[in-house]
């Protein structure tokens, strides 16, 4: 498992930095419970916008100016095998030892939203009710569908929910029923994403999957039975899977007429153990070309039956479709993360979001020709400050042992500066199908665009935008596969 980074020290309390809260102009209203309402814009292949699903209100724009949402993600560290590529923060019963136990899980993840609650009060951030809430892992459903539910009663109470609010568990193939699927939905959960991974038993056998593919399209029809919106994960580019091997798997999702779908690169990542079969040449690494046909095989066959992409890894049916709570994360927006290793993130009250166009429009008329993101107040230091980021203690044990104790189980924090806040912005920005309006980038950003365009890497109408759309930075499929090239020259 990788190191949590190094950071400032937590104070024992968990309290945010007082800049955290200083009052931003209208910061007092509530979240509007509507304003999260999303719609797709023309579908792929139906008016000529070369971009998938677009979910509306943009950006950090997600909010009206001077509100934020509010997402809660819920870690539960638990799985009953380690698969040998996985390096997330989890545990089989085995590797957690004394101290730690999943049964006492749902109480100890409570202590923490009521130290959230607290932290947050104390500081004095608005009060604000949850837009989304996701509960992931490891693998969530190992708790009985009960402790799922009483957090997510906790998370109620302490904040409460907005009128339909997504919330979503991740969960195994093989770790849910029909009857804990239809608790989870009458608890108030909405959403359910399934890691399939493959539909091909050698690729499952590689990546030490436990389920049975045959079993997929029935725990699909069970969540949508439950009344479930239903996501499945894959991963490609695993040693031995051909093109074939990948055209069954996205065959196979399609055939379940599911309206969302994650498609991952597989990542060999240090330290797991098929890090060590690849050092021992026990597997062998598919080629970067390999990577891109499948790709763009997964974009093809997608698009076509009816999922438009609106992040590089991720397709919708519609809008409604996409997932909010990750689109949270990638627009800039707020986050307590409770569990064991999980990370957090709150802007200082006073900035609006990380790198949001204020004054400037699309031709840059900013102050200075930019905008630059709006900063908070300063730290002890004098630096202008766009928020904080903290992560708690990795291991169940000592996370346990804090709350237990009365304190937090904050590890480290660090204090964002509005540079670092505008590169997050960007590049997570440029990931999405919505894109980047190009006001939020600075001069030397907006500078490279035109030869991005050139070299068909970002799109040219959306670049110069049309009527009341601003122009934005918004990948080709050529662009997705080199995102990252692309976010190193806007933020060069
Ligand atoms: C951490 S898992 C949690 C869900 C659940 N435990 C499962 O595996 O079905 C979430 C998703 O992360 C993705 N993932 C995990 N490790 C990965 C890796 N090394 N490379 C690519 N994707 C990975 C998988 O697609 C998986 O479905
Ligand atoms: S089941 Fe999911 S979280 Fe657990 S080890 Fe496998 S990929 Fe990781």
């Amino acid at each position: 498992m990788p190191a949590l980074p190094d950071g400032l020290p937590m104070p024992g309390d968990g309290a945010l930095p007082a800049w955290v809260g200083t009052a931003r102009p209208g910061g007092t209203e509530r979240s509007d419970p509507h304003g999260h309402a999303s719609h797709a814009t023309p579908a792929p292949g139906d008016g000529g916008d070369p971009r998938g699903v677009v979910p509306a209100a943009g950006g950090a724009q997600d909010a009206p100016r001077g509100r934020r949402r509010f997402g809660v993600y819920v870690h539960v560290p638990f799985c009953s095998v380690r698969c040998g590529y996985c390096d997330f923060n989890t545990y089989t019963a085995a590797e957690l030892g004394g101290g730690a136990s999943q049964v006492a899980y749902a109480d100890t993840a409570l202590r923490e939203v009521g130290l959230a609650g607290k932290v947050l009060a104390d500081v004095g951030l608005p009060e604000r009710s949850v837009s989304t809430v996701f509960f992931g892992g490891g693998t969530p459903t190992m708790l009985p569908a009960g402790d799922l539910a009483r957090i997510l009663d906790g998370i109620r109470g302490a904040w409460g929910l907005e009128p339909g609010a997504e919330v979503t568990t991740e969960a195994n193939p093989d770790s849910v029923t029909p009857s804990s699927l239809e608790r989870l939905a009458s608890a108030g959960f909405t959403r359910v994403s399934f890691g399939m991974q493959s539909a091909v038993p050698h690729v499952l056998a590689t990546l030490e999957r436990t389920h049975d593919p045959a079993r997929i399209p029935d725990v699909v029809r069970w969540a949508r039975d439950a009344g479930l919106r239903v996501s499945l994960d894959l991963i490609y580019g695993t040693p031995g899977e051909s093109l074939a091997d990948w055209r069954t798997s996205l065959e196979t999702v399609i055939a379940t007429g599911v309206d969302h779908v994650s498609a991952y690169a597989l990542v060999v990542e240090p330290g797991t153990k098929m890090a060590a079969q690849v050092r021992r040449g026990q597997l062998t690494l598919p080629d970067e070309d390999d990577q891109a046909a499948k790709y763009e095989l997964a974009d093809e066959l997608l698009t076509a039956a009816g999922l438009g992409w609106y992040e590089v890894s991720n397709w919708a049916r519609t809008a409604d479709d996409a997932c909010r709570h990750n689109l949270a994360y990638w627009r800039g927006n707020d986050w307590w993360g409770i569990g064991p290793g999980a990370h957090s993130y709150v802007a200082a009250a006073a900035t609006p979001a990380p790198a949001v166009a204020t004054s400037a429009t699309s031709d840059g008329g900013g102050p200075g020709g930019g905008v630059v993101p709006a900063a908070g107040p300063p730290d002890d230091d004098g630096e202008a400050r766009a928020g904080v980021r903290w992560w708690n203690v990795k291991h169940p044990r000592r996370y346990a042992a804090a709350l237990e104790a009365g304190g937090s189980p904050g590890a480290g924090r660090e204090l964002l500066t509005p540079d670092e806040a505008y590169l997050e912005r960007v590049m997570l920005g440029v990931r999405l199908a919505e894109g980047l309006e190009l006001a939020v980038l600075r001069p030397a950003g907006r500078h490279a665009v035109a030869g991005l365009v050139a070299r068909g890497l970002l799109d040219g109408p959306a670049a110069l935008g049309a009527g009341e759309r601003p122009a934005r930075a918004v990948l080709t499929l050529r662009g997705r596969l080199l995102a990252d090239a692309v976010v190193r020259e806007l933020t060069a």
